[in-house]
């Protein structure tokens, strides 16, 4: 199973003080370079429509430092498309960004919008770049995603993180998952997943099969924020110590 870090939160943190700044910290693009050096199968970014993290300039440098895989997601809107075209990710993960196009499940919804996510899927295979869906743990919208010619699907774990302390749900969750990545694999599809995945519901996911790729962000920036703390301190302090008033 290959690991995707999903860096955007490292955006996030940044954008919360130097928003409309050229500059300003924590650096994405060395989050990158951090990443791989650790052994990382591959980077992702997010460029939304509102760019409340990754900014245009972010996915540009990224881009072209990244060694290993870079995985853009992005909503299917004309403007994301076209920088997705012009920036050349390996692959694309289709995502949804506005409310009409959430399932009540949260993923995309193939199956309402097939006809667009295939002529995207088309733009994006003709210009070298995998495409994946993301979409929930749903038979129809598996169904769907194989129908637009799509080369992956990532299973969305978000309820399956988010009720994880609840046995009989967790259950439920794991055999949709489970089910969902089997029929995946019969039609054709390759499997990744994502959203909420953590240090604690992590060991439990090895019971679904197929899966190639896990992407995931917002536990490991979270770690890293705690594990890197007592270091970060104990290196102001010694900024500090040599002050003689
Ligand atoms: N996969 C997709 C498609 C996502 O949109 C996200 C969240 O940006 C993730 C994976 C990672 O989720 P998390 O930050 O909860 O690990």
């Amino acid at each position: 199973m290959k690991l995707g870090v999903n860096i955007d939160h490292v955006a996030t943190l940044r954008e919360a003080r130097y928003r409309g700044r050229e500059h300003g910290e924590p650096d994405p693009v060395s989050a990158a370079q951090i990443c791989e050096a650790a052994g990382a199968h591959g980077i992702t970014i997010h460029l939304r429509e509102d760019r409340r993290h990754m900014q245009d300039r972010d996915v540009w440098a990224i881009r072209k430092i990244v060694r290993t895989r870079l995985n853009l997601e992005m909503a299917n809107s004309p403007e994301i498309v076209e920088i997705a075209l012009k920036v050349k990710p390996e692959i694309v993960c289709l995502v949804p960004e506005r409310r009409q196009e959430v399932t009540t499940e949260g993923g995309l919804d193939v199956a309402g919008n097939e006809h667009a996510l295939a002529e995207t899927r088309k733009r994006m295979n003709d210009a070298g770049i995998e495409v994946s869906l993301f979409i929930a743990p749903d038979a129809a919208q598996v169904e769907a995603a194989a129908r637009t010619g799509s080369q992956f699907i990532e299973l969305h774990t978000g309820l399956f993180a988010e009720y994880f302390a609840d046995e009989e749900t967790r259950a439920a969750e794991l055999a949709r998952l489970v089910a969902r990545a089997k029929q995946a694999h019969t039609l054709g599809l390759r499997v990744n997943a994502g959203h909420g995945l953590n240090y604690a519901n992590l060991p439990t996911l090895h019971r679904v099969p197929h899966l190639e790729e896990l992407n995931i962000g917002h536990s490991i920036v979270s770690r890293a924020v705690t594990t890197g703390l007592a270091a970060a301190v104990k290196e102001m302090l010694g900024l500090m110590a040599g002050y003689r008033g």
